[in-house]
């Protein structure tokens, strides 16, 4: 790492308490004890998904997961996960530093509950405006994640985001950007305009490490920007968080899917909030079948953008050298 790019991710790798101010983000069933741990032993900062996991299986994981790493790594959760409370237990349980919180505003009591432990929160700020109102309210970083990312996306594109959000933030806070980075030189980049750091996911789903199918692999090493799109909302009744995937008959199964669920809220059988929870438990299904079962035709092969510059199978050490010798070839002389 050359002495430019050290400089401007001091902040975050102290933040982080890890050597590189690189996080891999969470990624449902992919990011799991041996992917996370990977990351943090390279000098990263690995997240464990936590997703629809009930207690014990976090339990087990961060357990797991400290077994194979000495270093710091964080746990993704879900706000909308209903045993949210309790996970935030398991997390007190570990000691783990840091918690991110993912899938919409953190609800009340959540950010304090997760301060009171003693650990750090990371909460995504899809706004300028939200990203105020979530560092008033108590998170310690954020994180702008663009349209170009691979999962559950917003509206706007990482570029725009990173240029309304961080001349405003990023001088007195930590601030990672997420979304479409596949190279050094946009983290350079990135890293000039204020960030602290940087997330990606894409580019370490197909890593070594990870455990994800070999045809889920394979499919992301085929896969070009153009074919990672995001998920098209059908009935303007049900509002359905856009999801980013590699294009398959699974794209279509989630149509009909938006059709039954907007069936049931017609008939009264669900309220809103029971809807979208089975969109989500949709998702969670389909990108299980993808990840572990190796299900490509109808599992949801979730992916960003920048899954065009995925080629190969490689080590997650090797992914994060790249990466920071293409930064810093991108900074010097500037
Ligand atoms: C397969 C897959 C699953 C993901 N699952 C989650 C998740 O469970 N929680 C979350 O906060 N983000 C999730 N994400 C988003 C990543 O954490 C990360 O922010 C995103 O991949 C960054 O953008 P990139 O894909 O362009 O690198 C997922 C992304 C992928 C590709």
């Amino acid at each position: 790492m050359t002495d430019k790019t050290k400089a401007l991710m001091a902040r975050g790798a102290a933040f982080l308490g890890s050597e590189h101010a690189i996080l891999c983000g969470a990624m449902s069933w992919v990011s799991e004890r041996n992917l996370v741990a990977a990351i943090s032993n390279a000098g990263g900062f690995g997240v464990i998904a936590c997703g629809a996991m009930t207690p014990e299986l976090l339990d087990a994981e961060i357990a797991a997961t400290a077994a194979l790493t000495g270093k710091p790594f964080g746990v993704n959760l879900i706000t909308m996960h209903p045993k949210l409370f309790e996970l935030i237990e398991v997390c007190a349980k570990h000691k783990v530093t840091h918690v991110v919180l993912a899938g919409g505003l953190p609800p009340k009591g959540s950010l304090e509950a997760i301060k009171e432990i003693g650990a750090k929160v990371i909460c995504f700020a899809p706004t300028l405006a939200l990203g105020k109102k979530l560092l008033r309210s108590g998170a310690d970083a954020l994180v702008i994640e663009g349209h170009e990312a691979g999962g559950h996306i917003g509206p706007v594109s990482t570029s725009v985001l990173a240029q309304e959000i961080l001349p405003e933030l990023a001088a007195d806070n930590i601030v990672f950007v997420a979304g479409g980075i596949g190279r050094g030189e946009a983290i350079a980049s990135y890293l000039e305009m204020g960030a602290s750091g940087v997330q990606l996911g894409t580019r370490f789903a197909a890593a070594t490490e990870s455990i994800a199918h070999p045809d889920f692999k394979k499919a992301f090493f085929r896969g070009h920007a153009r074919d990672a799109m995001p998920s098209v909302q059908v009935d303007a009744r049900l509002p359905v968080i856009p999801v980013r995937a590699l294009k398959n008959k699974g794209t279509e199964e989630f149509t009909a899917k938006q059709r039954e669920v907007a069936a049931k809220l017609d008939a009264g059988e669900v309220d809103m909030h029971e809807a979208q929870l089975l969109i989500e438990r949709f998702w969670a299904g389909a990108l299980r079948r993808a990840v572990i079962d190796g299900d490509v035709e109808s599992g949801s092969l979730m992916a960003g953008q920048s899954v065009g510059m995925v080629t190969k199978e490689e080590p997650v050490a090797d992914i994060i050298t790249q990466l920071l010798d293409e930064c810093g070839a991108a900074l010097q002389g500037r």
